[in-house]
């Protein structure tokens, strides 16, 4: 097996005296999808943005591609440059169009011809089915195409790792299913993703690895087929008789 594109090693990490993340060990290989689930407040999205260099880490490594990214002398943007983030809510940048959205990173942040951004941008656009809309604005877009179109902006990037944030909790749940179509598309093509979900049927159909958070700690970890179906902890039951509908 090749190297792991994602290495986490020990990590912990605290705001003031109250721990968040603890004894955190993550491998992520080229074309996994990890998806996080845990209750809420159980550092899902804080473990995110470590990974993203958004937060400071107390202790442990983080391996990106096999650079120590977690070295406070790694210089952030240079990291983020290669890893694509979709939060909850709140991604595009409203006084731009859908189109100038995507095209803003590639030409500013990667140097790349501004043309040929476009064409990229139109072509992932119409692959998402939003080339009706490349030249709105946000706020004329359904919360459901919003967030189509902050995946799109994301991939225009090629970003070689993306992390995803509940990118589905905002939607009004007629347009989940959009939205997490997309993200199978994704999958099936290889890309690689940690996304913290509270959609289990998708962390079940999509995830190469389901990991169980608990109190800032992964409980347990494994193919969703276990994790999901067999968990060996009992907080992981407990958990899942709660967002299981049926189960319980
Ligand atoms: N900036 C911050 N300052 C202090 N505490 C924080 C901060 N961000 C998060 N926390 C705390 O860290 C813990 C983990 O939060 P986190 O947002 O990672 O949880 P989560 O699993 O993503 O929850 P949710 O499912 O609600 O999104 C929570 O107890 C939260 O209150
Ligand atoms: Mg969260």
């Amino acid at each position: 097996m090749s190297a792991p594109l994602v290495e986490v090693t020990d990590l912990r990490k605290s705001y003031g005296d109250r721990v968040v993340l603890a004894d955190i060990d993550l491998t992520v290989h080229r074309h996994d999808v990890v998806c996080l689930i845990g209750s809420s407040g159980s550092g899902k999205s804080t473990l995110l943005r470590c990974l993203n260099l958004l937060e400071q880490i107390d202790d442990g490594v983080i391996r990106f591609d096999g650079e120590e990214i977690s070295d406070p002398r790694v210089d952030p943007r240079a990291v983020r440059r290669r890893i694509g983030m979709v939060f909850q809510a709140y991604n595009l940048f409203p006084h731009l169009t859908v189109l100038d959205n995507c095209v803003l990173a590639p030409v500013r942040v990667h140097g790349v011809a501004r043309a040929e951004a476009v064409e990229r941008a139109r072509e992932l656009l119409d692959r998402f089915g939003l080339s009706e809309h490349v030249d709105k604005h946000p706020d004329r877009l359904s919360g459901g195409q919003q967030q189509r179109a902050a995946l799109v902006r994301a991939l225009c990037t090629q970003p070689e790792l993306l992390l995803l944030d509940e990118i589905t909790a905002a939607l009004d749940p007629e347009l989940v299913g959009d939205v997490l179509t997309i993200v199978r598309d994704l999958a099936e093509a290889g890309t690689t993703m940690v996304l913290a979900t509270h959609e289990m049927s998708f962390a079940r159909d999509v995830a190469t690895t389901v990991c169980f958070l608990d109190g800032g700690r992964i409980l347990e970890h494994g193919p969703p087929a276990s994790i999901l179906v067999a968990p060996e902890q009992e907080r992981t039951r407990q958990f899942l008789r709660r967002v299981l509908p049926g189960t319980g």
